[in-house]
C-alpha cells in the first residue's frame, strides 16, 4: 500500500462534525487499524481516502498523488485511486444471515447499520 496523507481533513453535514482537523500520516506498505467509539468517524475518513465521500476541507494524498484538495479544487473520482474498500454492511450478500463473515447488528446508535 503506498503512503496516504490526510492534512487537516474535516467532514462537515451542516454544523455537524464527523470529522474535524484530523492529520493522519499512513506508511508505504503499513498495516493501520482505526480504532475509535462508534460514530467517530472511522468509516467517513475511509470513505474520503476511497473518495467516496467528498471533505469539507483539507487535503489528501496517495502515493505522492493528490487525490482530494479543497483549496485546488482537485477531487479524483473513486475509480481513478486504485483503492480497494470492504464494506461494513450486506452490500454484496443482502439475504445472507449464516455464513462465518456474516456481519452482526452493532448497537442501536449504528441505527440500521450493521458493523464486523
Ligand atoms: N451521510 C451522513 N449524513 C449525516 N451524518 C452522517 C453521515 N454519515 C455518517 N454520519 C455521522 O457521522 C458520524 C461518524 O460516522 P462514521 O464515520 O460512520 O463513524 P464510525 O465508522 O466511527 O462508527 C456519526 O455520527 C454518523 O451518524
Ligand atoms: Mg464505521
Amino acid at each position: 500500500m503506498p503512503e496516504i496523507v490526510l492534512t487537516h481533513v474535516t467532514k462537515r453535514w451542516d454544523k455537524f462534525y464527523a470529522v474535524d482537523d484530523l492529520n493522519l500520516v499512513i506508511d508505504d506498505n503499513a498495516f493501520v487499524t482505526l480504532l475509535g467509539p462508534s460514530g467517530c468517524g472511522k468509516t467517513t475518513t475511509l470513505r474520503m481516502i476511497a473518495g467516496l465521500e467528498t471533505p469539507t476541507s483539507g487535503r489528501i494524498t496517495i502515493g505522492g498523488r493528490v487525490v482530494y484538495d479543497s483549496e485546488a479544487g482537485i477531487n479524483i473520482p473513486p475509480n481513478k485511486r486504485k483503492v480497494g474498500f470492504l464494506f461494513q454492511n450486506y452490500a454484496l450478500w443482502p439475504s445472507s444471515t449464516r455464513t462465518p463473515a456474516a456481519p452482526q447488528r452493532c448497537c442501536a446508535s449504528c441505527r440500521s447499520r450493521t458493523t464486523w
